[in-house]
């Protein structure tokens, strides 16, 4: 079988060393020849880390498309463009697809299916969500028996990072992005991991297979991390509670609530001790009852393990018509169905904002703990829904006062 293979940067060195270099098991040992035989790159003189022989390397992706022996089109380059318009005349030329694009699979998993279902091929994404953690082929295999309600999970590396390291270490937000950047494992821009654009795109992706209908980024409410500090954490840990970036949803009667924002846990929980670049994402079956699926979210190795994957599920299965079906009809409640005890921080500059914090916060809920701590004011609320919770905070800030908050569940 020959394969194309578009972009080989992190995760396409890795496809390519599992594949040519034979570091794949299959690989070394098949007597069928699975080749990747043509490589696309933007920039063809670059010098890279892996040997890659010149002839097989191009900078235009006609010499992919136009060549009739290469079976199966890997996608490992990133962004909307052009790999999304690459990847429909792929289809169209009757070649299966693989990708690791989450942005891609989340805004077009609806049409990508249905084109691919049309010319008889498949379309795999294993990688574009939890890195090396089979979640997607899991789903695909609970949903056979079950109907799915609820996803949760933790499915960023990036962000779990710094709160452990914030949490274990003392450091405030700023002072661990940095070595997270330092480190390579957060970005120069770091939006799309801290304020849960990331995030997103992946429970969108998984709400979207469990729920049976195409649940859009956009419908998803996201909250970031970064107005989190040293003396929330310092909190947390005198409370027993541990701050996780949670992505969650959840159907009911055909209605869904699907949120990204950090929640805190007891730290009794299991997902409190998911550290580092680590991921978690738990699914609950009707039959099954809970899942939890556990390993690295992302990285070369990981993240090439399921694109190969992925391959291998076509070599092994040749044309499968597909049983994923995106034709439910829900609707989205934003996080009406979402509701807990909240923790909140204010802080407060004089006695009159003291006052009216204390008396905003008390039009609301009333308080099952508050504690003051210099110019700084902790409250836990008795349980309120998260709509009423947001219009209080909303309130808060516009009034000035800076502040954090999450939800204790
Ligand atoms: N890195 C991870 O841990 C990880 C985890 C999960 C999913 N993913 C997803 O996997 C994909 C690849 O990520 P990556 O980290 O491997 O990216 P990367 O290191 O930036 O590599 C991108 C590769 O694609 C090529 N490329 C980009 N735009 C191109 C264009 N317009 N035409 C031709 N070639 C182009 C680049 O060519 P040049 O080398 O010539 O510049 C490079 O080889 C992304 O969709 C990402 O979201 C990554």
């Amino acid at each position: 079988m020959k394969i194309g293979l578009l972009g080989i940067g992190t995760v396409g060195t890795g496809v390519y060393e599992i594949i040519n270099g034979e570091k794949g098991n299959y690989f070394a040992n098949t007597e069928e020849k699975v080749h990747i035989t043509k490589v696309l790159v933007r920039d063809i003189h670059k010098n890279r880390k892996t040997q890659i022989p010149s002839e097989i390397m191009t900078d235009n992706f006609d010499d992919i498309i136009n060549d009739d022996e290469i079976e199966a089109i890997i996608f490992v380059m990133g962004g909307m463009e052009p790999e999304y318009s690459y990847m429909l005349k792929a289809i169209e030329r009757k070649k299966h697809i693989i990708t690791a694009n989450k942005a891609i699979v989340s805004e077009y998993l609806d049409v990508l299916l249905k084109k691919a279902e049309e010319n008889n091929v498949m379309f795999l994404f294993e990688a574009s969500v939890g890195g090396g953690i089979p979640i997607i082929t899991s789903l695909k295999e609970t949903l056979k028996i079950n109907r799915i309600d609820e996803i949760k999970g933790i499915l960023n590396g990036t962000t779990n990072f710094i709160l452990s390291k914030m949490a274990g270490e003392g450091k405030d937000f700023g002072e661990v992005l940095k070595t997270a950047q330092e480190l390579g494992f957060a970005e120069a821009d770091p939006t799309a991991d801290v304020d849960g654009y990331d995030v997103s795109r992946k429970l969108s992706i998984l709400s979207s297979l469990a729920f049976g209908s195409h649940i859009k980024d956009e419908d998803i409410y996201k909250r970031g991390i970064r107005d989190v500090t040293k003396a929330d954490m310092e909190m947390f840990s005198d409370l027993g509670y541990v701050l996780k970036f949670i992505a969650h949803s959840k159907l009911e009667n055909g209605e869904y609530c699907a949120s990204v924002e950090p929640i805190l846990l007891s730290s009794k929980n299991i997902m409190s001790n998911v550290n580092e670049e680590y991921n978690i994402v738990s699914i609950h079956g009707n039959i099954i009852g809970e899942l939890q699926f556990y390993g690295k979210g992302a990285g070369k190795n990981a993240t090439a393990n399921a694109v190969v994957g992925d391959l291998l599920y076509i070599i092994n299965n040749e044309y499968r018509k597909e049983d994923i079906h995106l034709k439910n009809k829900v609707i989205s409640r934003g996080i009406d169905k979402f509701s807990g005890k909240y923790y909140l921080r204010v802080d407060v500059s004089n006695h009159d904002q003291f006052s009216q914090v204390i008396d905003l916060i008390d039009s609301y809920s009333k308080f099952k703990k508050m504690m003051v701590n210099k110019d700084r004011i902790f409250v836990v609320t008795e349980e309120i829904n998260a709509n009423v919770f947001n219009e209080l905070t909303a309130t808060l800030k516009e009034k000035g006062n800076k502040l954090f908050y999450a939800r204790i569940e």
